[in-house]
């Protein structure tokens, strides 16, 4: 599809990846709406970019109906709608005091994967309601991140994991389901990327992932994921596929 002009919403556009998905798009001439949860970082990053910006958490249902109502009073109909809001959630399945806790690894699950679903659907149904935009039929995108952590399952990492792990199986299952309605479905699964989730990775593991194992070997650049969601976006042949955007690494256990 041809994004100038269409209506789009980043979660967790206030930052890191999805703060440059935004910024791609925006200059590519889309009307960009970001959500993220703190309203100062919210405007603060949308005025960075020249886009809409609604605070706006996305476990909360009613929060993103009323989020999605707001970027359409501003921007229209969403067409492309990118998922990235996301927590990390380091925990062992059993550690020393016994089995995991629940409701940590719940808030996890909450976040990453009910609040993308929440999302894609919510969008979804809203621009299979539209009108096509193009001889194929499009009416619009939903672009969720995964991990490559959904394929490599590091210790520790189990909840993480498991919320990837199925937005990745979900993403030719919901593509399967909006094709009558022209919706399409994509998923990135990033590898390494210098953000601020990226922070809580220790030092010793950095240094083990960037030892070679991958090329270029350094830790891609936000600006990268915000290239792939609008070349995404553009390239209707494109659907139903997880993309990995890792230079070819391969995560260890540990
Ligand atoms: N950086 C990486 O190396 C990497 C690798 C693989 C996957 N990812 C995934 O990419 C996505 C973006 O991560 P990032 O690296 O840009 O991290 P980030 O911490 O810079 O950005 C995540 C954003 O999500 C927002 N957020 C968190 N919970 C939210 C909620 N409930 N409602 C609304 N917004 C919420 C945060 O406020 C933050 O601005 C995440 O889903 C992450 O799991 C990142």
């Amino acid at each position: 599809m041809d994004i100038t002009g269409l209506s789009a919403i980043v979660t967790g556009g206030a930052s890191g990846l999805g703060h440059a998905a935004a910024r791609a798009l925006a200059a590519g001439g889309a009307r960009v709406t970001v959500l993220d949860l703190d309203p100062e970082r919210v405007a603060a990053a949308a005025a960075e970019i020249g886009c809409h910006g609604i605070a706006c958490d996305v476990t909360d249902a009613a929060a993103v109906s009323a989020a999605l109502d707001g970027a359409e009073a501003v921007n229209g109909t969403i067409r492309i709608a990118v998922n990235c809001a996301g927590i990390p959630g380091g925990m062992r399945l059993v550690n020393r005091d016994g089995p995991v806790d629940m409701a940590a690894f719940a808030r996890v699950i909450d976040v990453n994967l009910l609040g993308t679903v929440s999302v894609m659907t919510k969008c979804a149904a809203r621009m299979m309601a539209a009108e096509p935009l193009n001889g194929d039929g499009e009416r619009g995108i939903v672009i969720n991140t995964a991990s490559i952590t959904a394929y490599e399952g590091q210790i520790g990492q189990g909840a993480y994991v498991a919320s990837k792990g199925a937005i990745v199986s979900l993403t030719v299952q919901a593509a399967r389901e909006f094709m009558p309605g022209g919706v399409r479905v994509m998923t990135i699964a990033p590898g390494l990327f210098r953000t601020p989730i990226a922070d809580f990775l220790p030092e010793e593991v950095i240094d083990r992932l960037l030892d070679g194992r991958m090329f270029p070997n350094r830790f891609g650049d936000p600006a990268e994921f915000g290239r792939l969601v609008v070349d995404i976006a553009a390239n209707p042949m494109l659907n139903g596929e997880v993309i990995r955007l890792d230079a070819g690494v391969r995560l260890q256990a540990r």
